[in-house]
């Protein structure tokens, strides 16, 4: 075996389009994230960010381009290969999609089951080893009290965190979460976000996650790829933003010119820079 090349991207998207019939989800996007980069991909209900996610875990192929993670060509495996690859990726959903009659610990330890479909029969089919790095991980998202309740019973922020806990079981070098707070109040989304970038810096993760508030992706990411209608039309990262540059990422993921204006104001910014709506390039890595 070669040894991996760890400077080298961990996810590389090239050209890639994707179409559904008559819609075109994705059009020939080309992104590059390095290792421990923490990517927000940010876009209005349609824009694509599921369908990119998608592609990374090979649960979508490409109608044109190439996909490659961790080094591999993704839509070019299957069976065990695929396997593999998808037990180096933990992912995230809006829905959570824990087992709601399980409990907490035993949903944690379906994430230990990458290459099993569905979960086991009860506690005693886990070794010991894993319930103890079960309750290491539900102690690191603040709920090794609850290890024992049914998972139902929790919040909605809580169930997120137990889907956190249930990812970092596989060990995942990439983290991809599909709109993680979206059916979660300010203050538990808050928590979450939070608590998924400082595991991200703990274990070293690479994320990328899709949002679609604009004010929470450049609080919390390094980096701000958005998208419209298919196409990437922003990447820029977050650090020393600008407010022209903040006005310019509103520019181009909203869409409409009244959401435009309370964010100029807001900024105090003014709308004199905007052109058509969109404000005016000032420099960002479109
Ligand atoms: N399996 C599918 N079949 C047909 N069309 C699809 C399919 N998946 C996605 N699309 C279409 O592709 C486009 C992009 O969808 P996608 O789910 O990626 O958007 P999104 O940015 O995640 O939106 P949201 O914020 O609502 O989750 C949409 O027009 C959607 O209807
Ligand atoms: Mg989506």
């Amino acid at each position: 075996m070669t040894t991996p090349d760890l400077s080298a991207p961990v996810i590389r998207l090239s050209g890639v389009t994707k179409r559904f019939g008559a819609t075109t989800a994705l059009k020939d996007a080309d992104l590059s994230v390095e290792r421990g980069e923490i990517v927000v991909l940010l876009g209005l209900s349609g824009s694509g960010k599921s369908t990119l996610l998608r592609h990374l875990d090979g649960l979508e192929t490409p109608t044109a381009g190439t996909v490659e993670v961790l080094g591999s060509s993704v839509p070019s495996l299957s069976g065990a290969a695929l396997r593999a690859l998808r037990s180096r990726v933990g992912f995230i959903f809006q829905q959570f999609e824990l087992v709601p009659s399980l409990t907490v610990l035993e949903n944690v330890l379906t994430g230990s089951l990458s290459t099993v479909r569905g979960p086991r029969l009860g506690l005693w089919s886990y070794s010991r080893a894993a319930k103890l790095r079960a309750l290491g991980h539900l102690e690191r998202v603040g709920l090794l009290d609850r290890a024992y309740q049914r998972s139902d019973t929790l919040s909605g922020g809580q169930q997120q965190r137990v889907a956190i806990a249930r990812a970092l079981m596989q060990r995942p070098e990439i983290l991809l979460a599909d709109e993680p707070v979206a059916s979660l109040d300010p203050e538990s989304s808050d928590q979450v976000m939070a608590l998924i970038r400082e595991i991200a810096a703990d274990e070293g993760l690479t994320v990328v996650c899709s949002l679609h508030q604009v004010d929470l992706a450049i609080s919390w990411a390094d980096r701000i790829v958005g998208l419209r209608h298919g196409e990437i039309v922003l990447d820029t990262s977050t650090t020393g933003l600008s407010k022209a540059e903040v006005m310019e990422i509103y520019g181009r993921v909203a869409t409409t010119t009244a959401e435009l204006a309370v964010v100029a104001d807001e900024l105090g910014a003014g709308s004199a820079s905007l052109v058509g709506g969109v404000p005016v390039a000032t420099g960002t890595r479109a």
